[in-house]
């Protein structure tokens, strides 16, 4: 199957993650930006008229119908990614959904499927990979530097960080987590991307809310999500801490909270292996950071090495229009599954205080 020239793209959901996605697409020299959907008509028109999209609409129904989209990214409240991509890809749309996937792995595994079924790219937006010390990590880690790597620790790590207390991101049905389903998902991403995909055997888990139900941690972000109407539910956890076992037999210890008395932000990952280990961190004060130690010549050495290229949402944007031009990419949606499984698995296992196997 040959892709047009250029492909016709929309965006669905014209929030903070939407925004970065019509940003990536409008920087392409082979993609059209022909249409945008979202609830927020100053929102169409303000984007609409600064990207020059032709197509605005306020339902994905009234998008597939009219813009002839060859691509679509979805950056809508989690609970909508499994319809709406559904949908999509029914339509014969390639589909890059933002993380996390789907609010349970069932909806994950119905996406798949209906990728799978109508042959079409379907990619998860894990940006935070393409970071400067994530890239460098996963280079140094593939390529053997630190040995055989068994134990690793990552976490995203928020003071006063609940996004938009009482919306959709606190209500279980819409966003289907908390921490662990919203940022930690990132922190899973980086580690399992970095050790090479090495497959996650059991997870143990805990989750505690001790602050959003208290109407306390709320800060900036998801602000945008915020309507007058919002009532402040708090059904969600507000951190979760979970050890996990590889297919490897390497140990990952995963935490995430969005509110949480320490003394700074950070999204952090830190790996050991037998030949060395490396701290990088990925937001926070001394973000972008990474840090190296090993022997050299039997001396112990403690390196801060060059970093490769920083990047962001656009290079997953530009990667899965890669993917879609090369009419030859098989990525259904299996990345972002495994991580909604391991997130599930996370809650299932809190919930019934023990181990629980994938
Ligand atoms: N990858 C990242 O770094 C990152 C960062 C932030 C958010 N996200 C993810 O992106 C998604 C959206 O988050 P956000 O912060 O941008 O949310 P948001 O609430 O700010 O924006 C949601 C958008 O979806 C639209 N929408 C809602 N229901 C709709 C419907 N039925 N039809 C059409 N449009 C509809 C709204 O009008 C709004 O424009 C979430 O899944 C979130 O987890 C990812």
């Amino acid at each position: 199957m040959s892709a047009r020239s250029p492909l016709r793209a929309g965006v669905v959901g014209l929030g903070w993650a939407g925004q970065q996605h019509i940003a990536g697409y409008h920087d392409l020299a082979d993609v059209e930006l022909v249409a945008l959907a979202g609830m927020e008509e100053h929102l169409l028109a303000e984007l609409g008229d600064r990207y020059d999209v032709p197509g605005r609409f306020t339902t994905l129904e009234a998008m597939l119908g009219e813009a002839d989209l060859d691509v679509l990214s979805i950056a809508t409240p989690t609970a909508l990614h499994a319809p709406m991509a559904i949908a999509a890809l029914g339509a014969g749309v390639h589909v890059l959904c933002e993380k996390p996937m789907a609010p349970t792995a069932a909806d994950a595994e119905r996406m798949a499927e209906a990728a799978t079924a109508a042959e079409r790219v379907l990619e998860i937006t894990f940006n935070k990979r393409n970071r400067a010390p994530v890239r460098t990590l996963r280079r140094l880690v593939a390529d053997g530097v630190l040995g055989r790597v068994y134990y690793a620790k990552a976490g995203w790590v928020r003071r006063k960080g609940i996004p938009g207390l009482g919306t959709w991101f606190t209500q279980k049905e819409s966003a289907g987590g908390g921490p662990m389903m919203d940022i930690g998902i990132h922190a899973l991403d980086l580690a399992l991307h970095v050790l090479g995909e090495p497959g996650v055997r059991t997870v143990s888990a805990s989750t505690y809310a001790e602050f959003g139900p208290r109407g306390l941690g709320g800060g900036s972000y998801g602000a945008g999500a915020r309507t007058a109407g919002d009532s402040p539910v708090y059904e969600v956890e507000d951190l979760g801490a979970a050890m996990l076992r590889l297919n490897d037999d390497a140990t990952l210890m995963l935490e995430a909270s969005w509110a949480q008395f320490v003394d700074h932000d950070r999204l952090y990952l830190e790996v050991y292996g037998t030949e060395g280990g490396a701290v990088i961190e990925v937001e926070g004060p001394d973000a972008p950071k990474i840090f190296v130690t090993t022997d050299v010549d039997g001396i112990p050495a403690n390196l801060t090495p060059d970093m490769l290229a920083d990047a962001g949402h656009e290079a997953n944007v530009a990667d899965f229009v890669t993917q879609v031009r090369s009419g030859a990419s098989t990525e259904r949606g299996q990345v972002g599954l495994l991580r909604t499984h391991v997130i599930d698995a996370c809650y299932a296992s809190a919930e019934q205080g023990g181990e629980v196997l994938l």
